[in-house]
């Protein structure tokens, strides 16, 4: 027996606030129409999973998040039998739930999950566009409205948590970065509601912080961490103290580079 799945929590109802970085939406789009599988590549906190919510919501299809990690097996993606009272009953888990309903399925940081639940995704994602349930004994035809859309920060990770060719060759893929100073400053003032002049000076700090990349900091400050520090601020802390708790803290535990960055948000603030 199957489970009764509700898949109405998953539809985005409300339009999320997006700013688009070039023609990323009308890429996507295009590669939607086709029911191309989508990745997309990116630091921290740049915003893919804000967009991947627009994009389901302008779409109007469901979407269904997994956050991958390195325990996760095949079965927490594709379903297990489970035992109750009343004997065995199969749980679908949200890929085939995603491939029977037609959603949009987002594996976030897929890198983190193993090989071989990696491959699961395999037949969903080349002109099959089937999942097999081996377990169960039924292979699963998707609908023909899902998608499949995997993230990843590349950089960071070992070479040997990389993506096999045969993943990545499955996929379109979009590269994500800081959005220009500009657009960051907008996207922070209407998130927020904090004024343009100081929202400024926060992409200031960013970008400030973003150079030292590689000389003592592993990633730069992100654009959500940027929207933490103006969301402090139009809290009615100091912008000095939200910085501080907002952009440096969390980054770094280098006595050297806090200081650089304390400095730093010192000048910009004036
Ligand atoms: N283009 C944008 N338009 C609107 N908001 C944005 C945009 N880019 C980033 N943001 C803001 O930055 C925050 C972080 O973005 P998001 O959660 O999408 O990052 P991410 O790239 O998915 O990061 P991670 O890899 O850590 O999951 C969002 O909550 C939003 O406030
Ligand atoms: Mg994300």
């Amino acid at each position: 027996m199957n489970q009764v799945f509700d898949i109405e929590p998953y539809r985005v109802t409300q339009q999320p606030f997006y700013l688009p970085q070039g023609n990323e939406i009308e890429l996507y789009e295009a590669a939607y129409a086709a029911r191309l599988p989508v990745m997309l590549k990116g630091p921290t906190g740049c915003g893919k999973s804000r967009f991947v919510e627009y994009m389901a919501w302008k779409l109007g299809r469901p979407l269904i998040t997994v956050a991958c990690n390195e325990d996760m097996t095949a079965s927490d993606l594709v379903g297990r039998y489970l035992l109750d009272a009343n004997g065995t009953r199969w749980l679908d888990g949200p890929l085939t739930q995603a491939a029977r309903h037609g959603a949009i399925c987002y594996l976030d940081e897929i890198v983190e999950a193993r090989q071989d639940t990696t491959v699961v995704i395999h037949p969903l994602t080349d002109h099959r566009r089937t999942l097999p349930l081996d377990k169960k004994g039924e292979l699963v035809s998707a609908h023909p409205d899902f998608q499949l859309v995997i993230s990843y920060n590349p950089g960071y990770q070992s070479l040997l948590k990389d993506l096999k060719q045969s993943t990545k060759q499955r996929f379109t893929a979009f590269d994500f970065d800081y959005p220009t100073s500009d657009l960051e400053t907008k996207i922070l003032a209407e998130e927020t509601g904090l004024d343009a002049e100081l929202a400024g000076k926060l992409v200031k700090i960013g970008v400030a912080a973003r150079n030292l990349k590689g000389h003592g900091l592993d990633e730069g400050i992100s654009t959500r961490l940027l929207v933490y520090a103006a969301t402090l601020i139009k809290g009615g802390i100091a912008a000095r103290d939200a910085c501080r708790m907002a952009l440096v803290r969390p980054i770094t535990d280098d006595a050297d580079i806090r200081a650089t960055l304390d400095h730093a948000i010192d000048a910009t603030l004036g």
